[in-house]
């Protein structure tokens, strides 16, 4: 806890007692890349350095207005230092070959709202890497080298409502990892290596969309999803799932759109989609090892998509009723396939 004041208090100084490099060129040296531009779009000050292979984030930046985006895509950039431009409000550092931020380097940019650091070859975050983005809304980490997200890796964001950090090497996530993420509503780790559920019954997540597609979940464990009580759209898909739990989705009330396609499945539980029954709109089966499904496991009548496709139906007694499938459902328009094969 002292350790953790010290450094806020540390935080806070630099915060404090830095105002040099402000993002103009009065009297900034050295001079701004030559390439780099301003101008203004979407009615905000902007700043674009792209393809320039810089090798650092600029120390001074073109225009006699503080920028408020600044857009540095493209570069060679292998460490991410201190960023000074404390009127940023939107900042892309994307494909520059970054492979480190340093701590503390976006201490100064109590205004950003959107950070992305798509492309790059990021192999580590840590709690104090996001330390001082206290109005941040969108943090994009997609296509880097992650390999673990630690306890607190996101301590300090307290407003964050997107985290994408899809195709990364996330192989375990730390309970605790999401702690403080209270207004997070889409949480993406699709295309990771994740052989397990993250935890989230330590958490205060209230999501509205959980995407843990194209990983390698083989298992998932009891009621694993029962705190995000508002949880929208769930991606599952493309793992290698071969049975869930009966209370897989316990707590899902509000689920609308199930994402199980492209797995191992075999038995589906009598009330497997009993709690998300109210809720659901779309439900993706195709592609598993389903044998059998029961008339009354799926609320038919309300479902504007379910595919079932490519499975192992049996025809038997119990499945019989599948062949008027089509006739019994078809007549709702919103169906977009239902392929049954027999
Ligand atoms: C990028 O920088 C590294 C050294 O940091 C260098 O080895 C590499 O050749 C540079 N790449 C380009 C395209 O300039
Ligand atoms: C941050 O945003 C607030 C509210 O829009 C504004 O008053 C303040 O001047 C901004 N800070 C900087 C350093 O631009
Ligand atoms: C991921 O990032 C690397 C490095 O910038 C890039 O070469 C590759 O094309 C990116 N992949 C995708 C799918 O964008
Ligand atoms: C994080 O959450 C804890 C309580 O869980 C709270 O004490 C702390 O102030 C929060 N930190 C930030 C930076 O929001
Ligand atoms: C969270 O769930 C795990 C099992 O999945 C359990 O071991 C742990 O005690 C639970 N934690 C809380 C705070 O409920
Ligand atoms: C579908 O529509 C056709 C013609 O409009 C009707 O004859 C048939 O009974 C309907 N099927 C169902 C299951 O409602």
């Amino acid at each position: 806890m002292v350790l953790k004041g010290i450094l806020v208090t540390i935080a806070t100084l630099l915060l404090l007692t830095d105002s040099s490099q402000s993002g103009n060129d009065d009297g900034c040296k050295p001079a701004p890349p030559s390439g780099c531009v301003y101008k203004v779009t979407d009615n905000l000050p902007t700043v674009i350095c792209n393809n320039l292979n810089l090798k650092a984030i600029p120390t001074c930046l073109p225009g006699k207005t503080h920028p408020k985006k600044l857009i540095i895509n493209g570069n060679n950039i292998s460490q991410i230092t201190s960023i000074r431009y404390d009127t940023l409000e939107y900042l892309y550092i994307e494909s520059d070959n970054v492979l480190n931020i340093v701590l503390y380097a976006f201490g100064h940019l109590s205004n950003l709202t959107v950070l992305s650091l798509r492309n790059n070859f990021i192999t580590d975050i840590q709690r104090d890497t996001f330390i001082g983005l206290t109005h941040l809304k969108e943090l994009y980490l997609t296509n880097n080298s992650i390999k673990t997200l630690p306890h607190h890796a996101f301590f300090y964001l307290p407003q964050l409502k997107i985290l994408e950090i899809n195709k990364n090497s996330i192989a375990s996530i730390s309970d605790g990892a999401f702690a403080n993420l209270t207004v997070l509503s889409e949480l993406n780790l699709r295309d990771n290596k994740l052989i397990a559920v993250p935890k989230f019954n330590n958490t205060r997540l209230d999501l509205d969309i959980l995407n843990l597609g194209q990983n390698k979940l083989t298992e998932i464990p009891h009621e694993p999803f029962k705190t995000l009580k508002y949880l929208k759209t769930l991606y599952l898909d493309d793992n290698e799932i071969i049975t869930l739990p009966h209370s897989a989705f316990w707590g899902l009330d509000h689920l609308k759109l199930l994402h199980l396609e492209n797995n191992q499945l075999s038995h589906i539980w009598y009330h497997l989609f009993l709690d998300p029954w109210e809720s659901l709109l779309e439900v993706y089966l195709h592609n598993n090892n389903i044998a059998e499904l029961n008339p009354i496991q799926l609320p038919w009548k309300q479902l504007h998509v379910v595919t079932l496709d490519d499975n192992h139906w049996l025809c038997t007694c119990k499945t019989v009723w599948m062949k008027s499938l089509r006739a019994v459902i078809d007549n709702s328009t919103s169906i977009m396939y239902v392929k049954v094969f027999f």
